[in-house]
Order: C-alpha cells, then sequence, then structure tokens
C-alpha cells in the first residue's frame, strides 16, 4: 500500500512539474543560428519552452535538420540532438513564419566589427525589418546580439516603420556573457542576467521566459535599453583591459627577472581584483573582445569621448601578438628562413575552433613572412585555420607536428598541451627549442630535458 502511495506522489510530482513547465512554456522565434543563437535556443528549450530557431542560411539550417551544429561548443550538440527529438526545439529557413508563430523573438545575429571599427549592423536591421513585416500581433523582442550603444531605439523605429500600424510590441536588451567553450554553463548558471526594458508588460514577459535562472537565485539587473547594451561593452572591455594590464605585467617581469605567477596570485587575493582574467599570454582573440572594444571606441569618438584606457589596452594587445612572435624568432637567432616550425594550438582560446583574432593567425603571418615553414596542429580548429593558411602542413597530433622541428611555438593551452611528453618531444624534434606562450609547461621539466624555452613573464610555472 505504502509503494503505491510514494509511487502515485511521484506521477503527481512529475504531472505537477510538467504541468508547471508547460504552463509557462512560451513559443520563442531565436533568429540567428550562430554561436550564441544555438546555445540561446537549446538552452531556451532545456526551461520548458517551445523553440524555433530560424536562420536564412539554409545550408545551417539543413545541417540542424539532419543533427549535426555547424559550430564547436562542447555539449552543444547532446542538447540540440535531446530537445530536437523532443519537439520543442525547431529549425527553420523561413525565419517570418518563425517571427510570425512565436510570442517572444530573440535577435541572435552576428554584429561583426567593420574596417574603421564599427559594427555591421546590416543584419540587425534586416531582422528588425522582418519582424516589422511579419507582427501579427503583440510579440517581445528580445536583443540578445552585442549592439552598438543606443541600437534599441534603432530597432524599435525599424520594426515600427515597417510593422502595421497601431501594432504593438516591446523591445528589451539582454546582452550574453557567453564564454566560448563554456557557453552552456554561462547560460545555465550566469553570474547575473541584464534586463533593459521599458514596460512592466516587457519585464513580467522576460521574468517568465528566465524562470528557472529566477528560482535557482540568479540576480537580475533591470535598467533602461541604453544601460544594458553600456553593461555589455563595458564589461568586455574591462576584461580586455585587465588583460593586457597582466601581460604588460609579464613583459615588465620578463625584464626584471620577477615571477609574474607569484605577481598574479599575490594581486589576486585581492578581494577587489581577483585572480580571473589574470592569466598572461600572447594576447585575447575571439569574436568579442577585439569587435567590441573597437565598437565602444568608435562610439566614443562619434560621442567626442576620449577613451584612452581601452585604447591603449586594444594598442598592448596588438603589440603583446607581435612580441610573442619577437620572443621565438630570439630563441631562434632571429633567422627563421627555411626553419620547420611547430605551431601547437590554432584557436584563440582552448575548447574552441573558433580562430577568429586568435594569436596564432599573427604568428603564422610573420612566421611565414620570415621564410620559416609551419608545421600546425589544433585538436579541433584546423579546418577553420585551412581556410586562412591553405598552405601550411597541418598534422593530425602534435607529435606529428614536433616531428624534425627547429622550433616550438605553443599559442593556445589545450589540455592536450598541458600534459604533453616532453622527453618524447625532445626526442622527435631536430632542435629542443620551446615557447610556453600560455605557461602551462614546469620549466623545470624544461631546464632537466635541455629545453632552450622562454615563457611569459619569466613565469616560474
Ligand atoms: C568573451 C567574454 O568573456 C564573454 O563574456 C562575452 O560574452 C564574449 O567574449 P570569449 O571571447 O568566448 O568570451 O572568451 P574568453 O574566455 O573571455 O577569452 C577571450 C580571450 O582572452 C581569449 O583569447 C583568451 O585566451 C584571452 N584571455 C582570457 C587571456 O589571455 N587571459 C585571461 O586571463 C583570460
Amino acid at each position: 500500500m505504502k509503494k503505491i502511495c510514494v509511487m502515485a506522489l511521484m506521477l503527481l510530482g512529475i504531472v505537477c512539474f510538467n504541468t508547471s513547465v508547460n504552463a509557462r512554456a512560451r513559443n520563442i522565434g531565436v533568429i540567428g543560428t550562430g554561436y550564441v543563437g544555438l546555445t540561446v535556443g537549446a538552452c531556451l528549450a532545456e526551461f520548458g519552452h517551445h523553440v524555433t530557431c530560424a536562420d536564412i542560411d539554409a545550408t545551417k539550417i539543413d545541417m540542424l535538420n539532419n543533427g549535426k551544429i555547424p559550430i564547436y561548443e562542447p555539449g552543444l550538440e547532446e542538447m540540440v540532438t535531446h530537445w530536437s527529438t523532443h519537439s520543442t526545439l525547431k529549425f527553420s529557413s523561413d525565419p517570418g513564419s518563425v517571427i510570425e508563430s512565436a510570442d517572444v523573438v530573440f535577435i541572435a545575429v552576428g554584429t561583426p566589427m567593420d574596417e574603421d571599427g564599427q559594427a555591421d549592423l546590416r543584419a540587425i536591421r534586416a531582422v528588425a525589418k522582418t519582424i516589422g513585416t511579419h507582427l501579427n500581433g503583440y510579440k517581445l523582442i528580445c536583443t540578445k546580439s552585442t549592439v552598438p550603444i543606443g541600437t534599441g531605439s534603432e530597432i524599435m523605429s525599424i520594426i515600427k516603420k515597417f510593422a502595421p500600424a497601431e501594432s504593438e510590441f516591446d523591445v528589451v536588451s539582454n546582452p550574453e556573457f557567453l564564454k566560448e567553450g563554456t557557453a552552456i554553463s554561462d547560460f545555465m548558471q550566469p553570474d547575473r542576467v541584464v534586463i533593459g526594458c521599458h514596460t512592466d508588460r516587457a519585464r513580467k514577459i522576460i521574468d517568465e521566459v528566465y524562470w528557472p535562472l529566477h528560482e535557482h537565485g540568479v540576480p537580475f539587473v533591470y535598467t533602461d535599453i541604453i544601460t544594458a547594451e553600456t553593461i555589455k561593452y563595458a564589461c568586455n572591455a574591462f576584461l580586455a583591459v585587465k588583460i593586457s594590464f597582466i601581460n604588460e605585467m609579464a613583459n615588465l617581469c620578463d625584464a626584471t627577472l620577477a615571477d609574474v605567477l607569484g605577481v598574479v596570485k599575490g594581486m589576486g587575493y585581492d578581494s577587489r581584483i581577483g585572480h580571473k582574467f589574470l592569466r598572461p599570454g600572447p594576447g585575447y582573440g575571439g569574436s568579442c573582445f577585439p569587435k567590441d572594444v573597437q565598437a565602444i571606441l568608435y562610439k566614443s569618438r562619434v560621442a567626442n569621448v576620449d577613451l584612452k584606457v581601452i585604447s591603449s589596452a586594444v594598442k598592448a594587445n596588438e603589440l603583446q601578438k607581435e612580441l610573442v612572435f619577437k620572443k621565438f624568432s630570439k630563441l631562434l637567432g632571429d633567422n627563421l628562413a627555411d626553419k620547420k616550425i611547430a605551431v601547437l594550438g590554432l584557436a584563440f582560446k582552448p575548447n574552441t575552433d573558433d580562430i577568429r583574432y586568435s594569436p596564432a593567425i599573427t604568428f603564422i603571418t610573420k612566421a611565414l613572412e620570415a621564410g620559416a615553414h609551419i608545421r600546425a596542429y589544433d585538436p579541433i580548429a584546423i579546418d577553420s585555420m585551412r581556410k586562412e593558411f591553405p598552405c601550411i602542413d597541418y598534422h593530425s597530433s602534435l607529435y606529428d607536428a614536433v616531428q624534425g622541428v627547429d622550433g616550438i611555438a605553443i599559442l593556445t593551452e589545450w589540455d592536450e598541451f598541458c600534459t604533453m611528453d616532453l622527453a618524447k618531444v625532445k626526442d622527435l624534434v631536430k632542435t629542443p627549442i620551446l615557447l610556453d606562450g600560455r605557461n602551462i609547461l614546469k620549466v623545470n621539466e624544461l631546464q632537466e630535458l635541455g629545453f632552450v624555452y622562454d615563457n611569459i613573464g619569466h613565469a616560474k610555472v
């Protein structure tokens, strides 16, 4: 009897939970299926919403409908497959119809940087127009894409221009803080959610969209739209400044023979500083920091405000990428002509296939200019880099890449590089010269094996 009661209670609990989830389920459209759009779509499906991700790139949508995702993001393929088979996550190459059947529409298209540092808003404007022309009732439009400060009002104007007269809608700014390689956990356990909105109706709906995060006590920061847009840029610009700062401290340590890792340790315990984003390296890359710092600098020029700290951080970052190449070149006597060089790590960071603004691009460009022959390896990003440099040699393992080389440069801190068999590497290379661009290899082991090496900041790893 007791067992039957327990079973009944469990069944009731499941029904209530599902009912609760179903009662909260919203029809959500996500326009854009890149790193951000796919992560947002899959996670909102996990929240119990009925989500359709739309993209004008029919090839991408075909891939997604065949269970494949066009990007590498740990855990995303499994999540997309799971919710697709449960039909709460769908894909369409017709954004208009997705918008018509959605209560909430997330804008998650790219805003790449153009040549003068301005964000290219063509995709944003096109989506806003599509939303306006397909507005068939009240909808909440949620800008997830990183858009320049003040873009929210432009999105509203475009929608209004193309929507039927007297149409009702709200726009909110909901910037993403997703790091590539940890995007799912960054979405599911965020430090905070930033919502820029102007009406109670919009706030109520977006709160319902994010109901699990409210239930888990995640802090929500509510502001107006332009302030929310500014928070996003201020965060990325500050993090870029923090990275350039520690890279400059590393360069000072190289000159004074202080240990930069000791400096980081001593700094980081200060609760006002913290240890995160204080890892010296070859400079930051990726799809966000380089683009976002240029966008806020562009905006500041238009506003006639001089952001000296951020512009210095940008210059320091470009110099850092060049300095890492100079360090390596110095190890080889500043003569790279006809030398074989192994480049270990092509992605701008581990656990991604993304090479955008990767330090490896600067390094390979300069090494080729100096007449070197490159043997490149990366666990995931080879296909991405091959599009950039089709003529260099790519290898299927780090040990294959280091075979017979005059020197090795480590540019991405992939786990497998952190644990490489240095004795085996020593036997494979022509000359044991190594630049540890991410301070991942034990200095005493390199010394015992007779490597001629350098790292970033005289680091006592
Ligand atoms: C970044 C922001 O962190 C994220 O909030 C935003 O939404 C998107 O841009 P991402 O670019 O994916 O995320 O990666 P992140 O981990 O921030 O690293 C950015 C770059 O900084 C990488 O090139 C990384 O190697 C470099 N970095 C990071 C350092 O050199 N040192 C550090 O201590 C941390």
